[in-house]
């Protein structure tokens, strides 16, 4: 692999650490926050989401703000932000303020969640964009686990200021990092500037595919960037779909429960400390990084369904398990040890599966001219998903129990394989620009 193409993927998914680290710290720190500022259980779960609430105010305009100003300056831009947003929350002397700063968090990964794919899948050349874009994922699950040993390391000081404004340090690597590296050639090409794009194109392809790749993206530019409009077109629609549902699927499974609300999940199992639920905390956050080099290794190589089918099984018979075990009365000694099986296989099946293939296949599946807008009108939806689950997680489990609450995530599971059976393209190793005019060049057939 070519250094420069390492780097510049490194880079960008340093936007995935910042995202992984400001949405997972706050699991540990809410148990002190509440405590500090003396929350009930609808301000832990407004304390919680308000950074998805920033989400989805940043990914709703981060695709045309990438495509009008370049990706390179909206990420440049995300890490200021960021670090803006975690130096605030760190010296919060209010629960308002506190809101206040994690909203603005969330408006910097809404930015980074749309725009750091999409900078990747550009950059990278076909054979790894697979594993560059699983990168990015991997980035976020390194970014979690950082958070949750952040967390283990400082809950004996309850000191959930430093832990929530530690999240400075990488927004500044973001920034510097940035500044260094190129602008994406495939947005270059766009917007005219043809011998820049070309010098870009040099230093992230190798010889053999500089033409191909410049063919193939000269061709597909002569396609307008279009407005919603293109969404009319039967085949962009059925991408919007499918992209849209994926997103949605794969926060209404349940995930960020567990990522968000681990330590208390433990708790409710009969875990007695914060320490130790918190240490159970870094356990999961463990087997989310280490199965998604799973997917960095397979999904270029096995493909994406055959991973997707694997990893949603898996996840249904753990939030099965889950669910029955906190159905019995009769296991209360024994049902922290199944509580943590659970949530470990669980997050592992999640992190091979639909964790970094939904990102991928959402940045293949749009022709370029709906790409940018595609991209965010998923994100969007998964960020909505991730806020409906997460603010009333605590509500449902004490309106409904915890045993329903995780048997609905599963029933959910089966939706999704449904989803992945009659939707899902495969596609491994194909030309991105191949991926795009094929619903395009299917749109055109049907019409004739
Ligand atoms: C999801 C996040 C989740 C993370 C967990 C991502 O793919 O979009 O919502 O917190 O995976 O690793």
């Amino acid at each position: 692999m070519r250094p420069f193409v390492l780097l510049v993927a490194s880079i960008a998914a340093l936007g995935g650490l910042l995202f992984g680290y400001d949405t997972g710290v706050i699991s540990g720190a809410i148990l002190f926050i509440a405590h500090d500022f003396a929350l009930g259980t609808k301000a832990v779960e407004l304390t919680i989401s308000i950074v998805l609430v920033g989400c989805i105010l940043g990914s709703s305009v981060a695709g045309p703000l990438a495509d009008r100003g370049g990706r390179r300056i909206t990420l440049l831009v995300s890490g200021i932000i960021f670090a803006v947003g975690a130096l605030l929350s760190a010296i919060a002397p209010s629960e308002d303020v506190l809101l206040a700063a994690r909203l603005i968090v969330g408006i910097a990964i809404g930015f980074t969640s749309v725009v750091a794919p999409l900078y990747i899948s550009e950059v990278a050349p076909a054979e790894v964009r697979g594993a560059m874009v699983s990168l990015y994922q991997f980035a976020i699950t390194v970014g979690i686990l950082v958070a949750y040993l952040v967390n283990f390391a400082l809950a004996h000081a309850a000191a959930w200021r430093w832990m929530l404004g530690l999240g400075v340090v990488p927004g500044i690597i973001l920034v510097a990092g940035m500044i260094f590296l190129p602008e994406s050639p495939r947005y270059l090409f766009k917007i005219g500037l043809t011998d820049k794009a070309r010098d870009e194109l040099r230093r992230v392809a190798g010889h053999a595919e500089i033409a191909i790749e410049e063919q193939a993206i000269v061709e597909s530019l002569a396609i307008k960037t279009a407005g919603m409009a293109i969404f009319a077109t039967p085949a962009v629609r059925n991408a919007l779909i499918l992209g849209f549902s994926l997103a949605v699927l794969q926060q209404v499974t349940g995930i960020n429960t567990v990522i968000y609300y681990g330590p208390q999940i433990f708790q409710l199992a009969g875990v007695a400390s914060n320490n130790a639920s918190i240490l159970a905390q870094t356990l999961v956050g463990s087997v989310n990084v280490l199965l998604t080099l799973v997917a960095i290794f397979f999904v270029d190589r096995i493909g994406r369904k055959p991973l997707l089918y694997a990893g949603i099984s898996g996840m249904f018979v753990a939030l099965s398990a889950l669910a029955y075990a906190f159905a019995q009365t009769h296991v209360a000694g024994s049902l922290v040890g199944i509580a943590l099986a659970s949530m470990m296989v669980y997050v592992g099946s999640f992190a091979y599966s639909l964790g970094p293939i939904v990102w991928l296949l959402i940045s293949e599946i749009f022709p370029l001219e709906a790409r940018g807008l595609g991209m965010s009108i998923c994100t969007l939806g998964n960020w909505l998903a991730n806020l409906a689950v997460s603010l009333f997680f605590l509500t449902m489990v004490q309106a409904l129990g915890a045993s329903v609450t995780f048997g609905i995530y599963a029933a959910l599971c089966i939706v999704t394989l449904v989803v992945v059976w009659r939707g899902v393209p495969e596609t491994k190793r194909e030309i991105l620009e191949k991926i795009s005019l094929a619903p395009g060049a299917r749109a055109a057939e049907a019409t004739r």
